[in-house]
């Protein structure tokens, strides 16, 4: 893919490659050799602030040959004047960015970007240089850079990660590299305020394990220390309650032994890794912060070869089953089944075999109060049946109205004996069931107040949800990546 968008995108095998590339560069990048790339344009975006992402991509792009335009802080943008993020970034692809990126606090954002501009066909490839809290994954390619070149190898080794989990974008991006590598094993250390999300090691075969002290990094080979993201607290009282928790000075380092390397994405906003100890040999962040140049390289080369093969995937509607199609009288003489509530319906929907009590809540979520031309809605709760769990059922009659298969598919999510007739002409019925689906798209909202379909009024009209089976909740927003409940995301 010619996209950077989140790890997550990322097999084991095509992050060898592109460290090995990346590797192959750390001569180039200190020596500045320019191969010929004079007609390509790279274009930084960044509204959020940078020192070392956006200046080792500057320095990347230049040393591969591109043109660049550099453009940094939110006041620099149209954004500031309220413009929304798709529209700018339809700007800079238009502008010939051939690789457009992008820092934002839309989480989600840079995805959204890469969907909406290979559906207006622009060719540009948008690499993700941080998007609010969720991901950074140039940071896990050159932190596993400089992970491999020290230890010679991308198995067998302990790290310890501290500080904000909950928030840190680096440290979701590295947990996510790390989850593919052969015996990994991973120590959490952070304020039970800011534990990492657990869909990030939920049902994966790594050993990972929590603790709030810094006793527990005793035995790592690499410790990797986060500030704690002040930005990302709804307070400045929340964040002061975890701020400063942790400092790792000389005192850790005799505790860690000779061998462990202490690394951080920076910047160090609060000691969290002791000045005395910043020139200390074990210390190799700076070396760390270098890697940037010729891992971007890598990446930006990565892109550019791969320009011409994309396209845009929309995603797949949910498979809608055909359990009857025919004659209404038929179906229900055959089935001999006493079914009141199909009486007020003509034309429209019956919503049938919906858990017990669930009845209201399916009425919430397909917003009926406000959609036009609906008809009689009959609601019934505690029917007798054998389909569903408990014994009871709702069913509910909906008049001159009928469902997309995404609706179908959302209430299946709640619901999953749920069946569908659909009576059109008075008398033929056709009933549905949802097959088995992975992504549901235009309905619901995702609940997280800074993703991008929430901040970006274009992103907003597609709502898009991926189903997980190894991490609860199971409903993954396709953006943000963030993991709800179902109630959360489809509520009244
Ligand atoms: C990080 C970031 O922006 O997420 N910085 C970086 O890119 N090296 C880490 C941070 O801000 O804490």
């Amino acid at each position: 893919m010619k996209h950077i968008l989140s790890i997550a995108d990322w097999t084991a095998g095509e992050i060898a490659t592109l460290l090995d590339q990346a590797d192959s560069f750390v001569a180039q990048a200190a020596q500045a050799a320019l191969p010929d790339r004079q007609a390509r344009k790279a274009t930084l975006f960044f509204p959020e602030p940078s020192t070392r992402t956006c200046d080792s991509y500057d320095e990347a792009a230049q040393l591969i040959g591109c043109r660049r335009r550099v453009i940094v802080g939110e006041g620099a943008t149209s954004l500031y004047k309220g413009e929304s993020l798709s529209a700018s970034g339809r700007m800079e692809a238009g502008y010939n960015a051939d690789i457009l990126v992008m820092r934002t606090k839309a989480e989600g954002g840079a995805r959204w970007m890469a969907e909406m501009l290979d559906q207006y066909g622009y060719r540009t490839a948008v690499q993700n240089g941080g998007d609010g809290s969720n991901e950074h994954p140039s940071q896990a390619f050159l932190d596993l850079l400089t992970i491999r070149r020290r230890l010679g190898r991308l198995s067998d080794f302990t790290i310890g990660i501290v500080g904000d989990l909950k928030n840190s974008r680096t440290v979701h991006s590295l947990v996510r590299a790390l989850r593919l590598l052969p015996d990994i094993r991973i120590v959490l250390v952070s304020a039970p305020e800011v534990r990492l999300q657990r869909w990030y090691t939920a049902g994966l075969p790594i050993q990972a394990s929590e603790s709030d002290s810094l006793e527990a990094l005793q035995g790592c080979d690499i410790v990797m220390v986060t500030r704690v993201q002040k930005e990302r607290f709804a307070s400045e009282f929340d964040y002061q309650k975890v701020r400063g928790r942790y400092v790792v000075n000389e005192a850790t380092l005799r505790m860690l032994g000779p061998k462990a390397l202490i690394l951080h994405p920076q910047p160090i906003a609060d000691n969290e890794v002791a000045p005395e100890i910043w020139a200390h040999p074990q210390v190799i962040m700076d070396e760390q912060a270098r890697m940037g140049v010729p891992t971007r390289m890598a990446l930006l080369v990565h892109s550019l070869q791969r320009l011409d093969e994309s396209g845009f995937r929309p995603a797949e509607p949910p498979t809608v089953v055909t359990v009857h199609e025919g004659s209404m009288r038929e179906a229900l003489a055959r089935k001999h089944e006493k079914a009141s509530y199909f009486t007020p319906i003509e034309d429209g929907t019956v919503i049938d075999h919906l858990r017990h009590g669930l009845g209201a809540k399916v009425m919430g979520l397909l917003r009926l109060s406000t959609q036009v031309g609906v008809g009689v809605v009959v609601l019934s709760e505690g029917l007798r049946t054998s389909k569903v769990p408990g014994g009871r059922k709702a069913a509910i009659a909906l008049e001159h109205y009928f469902l997309t298969p995404q609706q179908k598919a959302a209430i299946t999510l709640l619901s999953p004996e749920a069946t569908f007739n659909e009576f059109r002409d008075g008398s033929i019925l056709i009933k549905t069931k949802i097959g088995t689906f992975q992504t549901i798209t235009g309905i619901g909202r995702c609940p997280n107040p800074n993703c991008v379909t929430r901040l970006d009024v274009q992103a907003a009209l597609h709502p898009t949800f991926t189903v997980s089976s190894d991490a609860e909740p199971d409903l993954c927003c396709h953006y943000c990546e963030q993991h709800f409940p179902q109630g959360e995301i489809f509520h009244s």
